[in-house]
């Protein structure tokens, strides 16, 4: 199937202190139609990976290494200038905190048009038209009054019902979705889960959809990545990382996590600190079966069946 998106090798550590690694070696491959997904805790490093994907890096922070490749384009060889074209056209982002997202000065129907008019070159009958379209897709009620209203009048549910509808109308080749549940209540939560699940069967929306939540990630996506402490632990389909994990991390992940529909609840640590450990496993100082040379040496990703990848010595030799 063809390769929409591929990152290699890609590490990202501040500016100042390039041997600070924030990401270390991320290695990401999204087929065209596929909801691809990465967990992992709060400071485990998902959205500076989509971030550096997308060339926002924050401030303070660079990519030192590492090769993107989006539908053909090379995007780490992009200037600002021309990946500020790939964003919204090629890639659309959908953030966690629909609140920064809009300009509060501005009714919802004059942000669509003028998104859609910059984008797709669509004059005001013809954006208009499609921005209905796309909101009733998203199963919004009581569309002409959504169109009037500003963002602050709405609930968080409607509002990334909105960024939705804005992302799909784009038609990107790559959705990147992070937390896109997370500042919701429960049912909204459920509700705009359901809208992906649906909208990804209907369209074969290429998505990378990034989540703290299990149940989120497995609802969704047929691949999954775990990250932990800026690294790729484990890699494979939903079935093998679910019912067959393998790093001692995901393991410990899944087994506090009983599929009783409550949110992961793992203790979530502040696994920042853990990055600036150049050497050894990420995992030495919580793994239960830690040896001695994973405190000083960082195990590879090996290849353990064909679909499925883990880092750590447990499986050295055997891929
Ligand atoms: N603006 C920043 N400047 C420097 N380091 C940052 C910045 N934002 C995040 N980090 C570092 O990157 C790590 C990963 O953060 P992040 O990708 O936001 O985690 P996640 O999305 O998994 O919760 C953090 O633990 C922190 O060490
Ligand atoms: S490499 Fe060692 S410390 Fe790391 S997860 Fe595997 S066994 Fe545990
Ligand atoms: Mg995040």
């Amino acid at each position: 199937m063809e390769k929409i998106l591929s990152v290699k090798d890609l590490c990202v550590s501040l500016t100042k202190n390039t041997q600070s690694s924030i990401l270390k070696n991320i290695d990401i491959e999204i087929l065209k139609g596929q909801a691809y997904g990465i967990m992992g805790e709060t400071g485990s490093g998902k959205t500076m990976a989509a971030k550096a994907i997308m060339g926002l890096l924050p401030h303070g922070t660079k990519r030192t290494f590492g090769k993107i490749n989006l539908n053909g384009k090379q995007l780490h060889q992009l200037s600002k200038k021309s990946m500020r074209s790939i964003l919204g056209k090629d890639i659309a982002f959908i953030p966690q905190n629909t609140a920064g997202a809009f300009n509060p000065l501005h009714t919802i129907s004059s942000q669509l048009k003028s998104i859609l008019k910059n984008y797709n070159g669509l004059n005001n009958s013809e954006s208009e038209e499609i921005a209905m379209k796309w909101l009733t897709t998203v199963k919004l009620n009581g569309i002409d009054r959504i169109f009037k209203s500003y963002p602050f009048q709405l609930s968080g549910g409607q509002n990334q019902r909105i960024l939705i509808a804005i992302a799909l109308a784009l038609k990107p080749k790559l959705l990147i979705a992070d937390e896109p549940t997370t500042a919701l209540d429960k049912i909204n939560k459920n509700k705009i889960l359901d809208l992906f699940i649906e909208l990804q069967d209907q369209y074969s929306l290429t998505i990378l959809f990034i989540s703290h939540d299990i149940s989120v990630i497995r609802n969704l996506c047929k691949r999954v990545a775990v990250m932990y402490a800026g690294e790729i632990v484990e890699e494979g389909t939903e079935n093998e990382i679910f019912n067959h994990p393998r790093h001692p991390y995901v393991i410990d992940l899944l087994k506090s996590f009983h599929y009783n529909g409550k949110e992961n609840s793992l203790k979530v640590e502040d696994v920042s600190n853990l990055q600036f450990l150049s050497k050894g496993c990420g995992y030495y100082s919580r793994c239960s079966e830690r040896m001695d040379k994973c405190q000083t040496n960082n195990p590879s990703l090996y290849q353990i069946t064909e679909n499925q990848k883990t880092r750590c010595f447990l499986y050295e030799g055997k891929d």
